[in-house]
């Protein structure tokens, strides 16, 4: 991809840390987007004012007009309510569904050929929203909450086992929520598997923690969802979009047989290049894994079920 055009759409807390770290890697020219006035061009003021301090010439626009986006690459849609104390990640459903409708009729019509991030919550129904309302084809349209999971997962057991994060492999699969699947067969410490390393007592309570993850932030913040890590854990996807570097990552991907599973969009390894999700990775799952696989993607399709489009 030539410098790309990287449209944020939603210039809250996550879209104003998504901005931050585009723009000191130097992902391409950015537009911040949001509803309210003055925000997105005084975070994209601020954010330009850094750039000197990191060397980078990163243009960045923010604004309320869509017309601004017009041809970009790439989108990453973080626009949406956040949860507070006692919310589900599906009690935003309606509120965050009447928002990704306008979402995708606006990137349709100002980019009918870009690629999407999707990170608003519930994040897999917010996916499939997005894809049935613009009918773009599955490997332009991916959901982020995989990464973010697994850097959990890989982040608790770094934690207590004393070593480096970047030693730690993880891997969660399913839906982005409490049924979300967490595979410590798949999880390994430079090879060694995590099995080997921990007794189960302790994996099962870091898999619980990892499935409570984002409750546990936002009981601590009460004013909304974490933000540094899922923004983190989106720029991963657009810099292996826009620098076409065909990572493997766990993603929400649209099914289509894969697993055993079609029609809905689910977190499952794919590899992630400049033609978007070009390929699903199936693993072999015990029979423990299957059953809590199936769990999850029941969740997922009946809070589908719920949807009107
Ligand atoms: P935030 O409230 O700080 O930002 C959301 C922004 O969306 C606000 O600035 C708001 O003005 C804007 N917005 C509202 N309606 C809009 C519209 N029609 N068009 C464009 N922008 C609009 O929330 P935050 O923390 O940035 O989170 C954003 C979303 O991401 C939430 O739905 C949250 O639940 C979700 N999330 C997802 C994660 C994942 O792993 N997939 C992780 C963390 C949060
Ligand atoms: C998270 O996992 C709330 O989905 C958000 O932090």
């Amino acid at each position: 991809m030539a410098k790309a055009k990287i449209s944020l759409v939603g210039g809250g807390n996550i879209g104003g840390v998504l901005t931050l770290i585009a723009a000191q890697k130097e992902l391409g020219d950015l537009v911040l987007y949001d509803v309210v006035e003055g925000m997105p061009q005084g975070k994209a003021l601020d954010i330009s004012h850094a750039t000197p301090l990191v060397d980078t010439d990163t243009r960045i626009l923010g604004t309320n007009d869509y017309a601004d986006t017009a041809d970009s690459d790439l989108y990453i849609v973080t626009a949406g309510f956040p949860r507070k104390p006692g919310m589900s990640r599906d009690d935003l459903l309606a509120a965050n569904l009447e928002i990704i409708k306008d979402v995708s009729k606006n990137i349709k019509k100002y980019s009918p050929n870009s690629m999407v991030i999707i990170v608003s919550n519930p994040l897999d129904v917010m996916v499939w929203s997005f894809k049935e309302l613009t009918g773009f084809p599955r490997e332009r349209v991916v959901g982020m909450a995989g990464i973010l999971d697994s850097a959990r997962f890989r982040y608790f057991v770094a934690e207590r086992l004393g070593v480096s994060v970047q030693d730690v492999v993880a891997l969660v699969l399913g839906g982005h929520g409490p049924t979300m699947v967490p595979l410590p067969r798949y999880c390994s410490v430079s090879g060694i598997p995590l099995t080997k390393l921990m007794d189960q007592a302790t994996i099962d309570a870091i898999v619980k923690r990892v499935q409570e993850a984002g409750t546990e932030i936002v009981g601590l913040l009460k004013t909304g969802s974490a933000y540094f890590s899922p923004a983190q854990a989106a720029i991963e996807m657009a810099e292996s979009i826009v620098r076409d570097q065909k990572r493997v990552l766990p993603c929400a991907a649209y099914l289509e047989g894969e697993y055993g599973v079609s029609g809905i969009y689910m977190g499952v390894p794919i590899q992630l290049g400049a033609s978007g999700m070009e390929k699903i990775i199936e693993l072999d799952l015990d029979s423990d894994e299957q059953a809590a696989l199936k769990k999850s993607v029941e969740h997922v399709r009946k809070v589908i079920a719920e949807v009107k489009l």
